[in-house]
């Protein structure tokens, strides 16, 4: 059911934002983190720690993270991931665009991110963003095929 969302913050992750935002990667990728338990968690503390993560905060609660990494000289997106309540409220969009803007103060200037080429919602999002689909990888993670997207900054 969807909950009311009041005022949403987005922020840098902090070091006692780590449960949180490990609890949001474990709902996004399940069957990823039942086997890379220890390598998911470290992951998680590197990208706090390299500030390459976002959370969006609405009253004192993590409802989002975004997580990214860099390839070759692009920023590339990991992994973004709402609250399922509190979808389609723009939190999402505002996370991309904050790594959009981060990224261009810090000179990239290109974005790439993946999603499967089932989740509907996810390839809506990067479109609504102006990604392009640029290309396709098949039995990606958990052995399902994704569409990879890029966009200039
Ligand atoms: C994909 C996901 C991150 C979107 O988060 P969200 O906060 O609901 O997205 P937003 O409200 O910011 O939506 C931004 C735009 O994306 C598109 N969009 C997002 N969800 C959509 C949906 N379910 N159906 C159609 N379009 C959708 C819309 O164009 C929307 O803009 P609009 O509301 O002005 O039309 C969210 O559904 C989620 O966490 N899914 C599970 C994790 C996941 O799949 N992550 C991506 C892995 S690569």
């Amino acid at each position: 059911m969807d909950r009311p969302i009041g005022e949403v913050l987005i922020r840098y992750a902090r070091s006692n934002d780590v449960a949180a935002c490990i609890r949001l990667s474990k709902c996004s990728w399940p069957g990823w983190w039942a086997n890379n338990t220890q390598q998911g968690s470290r992951h998680i503390r590197e990208c706090i720690r390299g500030r390459r993560c976002l959370v969006a905060v609405s009253n004192r609660e993590v409802i989002a993270y975004l997580v990214w990494g860099t390839l070759w000289n692009k920023i590339h997106l990991q992994d973004v991931f709402v609250q399922a309540p509190l979808r389609r409220h723009g939190v999402a969009r505002a996370l991309v665009e904050h790594v959009i803007a981060i990224a261009k103060r810090q000179g990239y200037r290109e974005i790439m991110s993946d999603c499967d080429t089932i989740n509907k919602p996810s390839i809506a999002l990067h479109r609504r963003m102006g990604f392009g689909r640029c290309g396709r990888i098949t039995k990606n993670w958990d052995n399902d095929d994704s569409y990879v997207f890029s966009k200039k900054i």
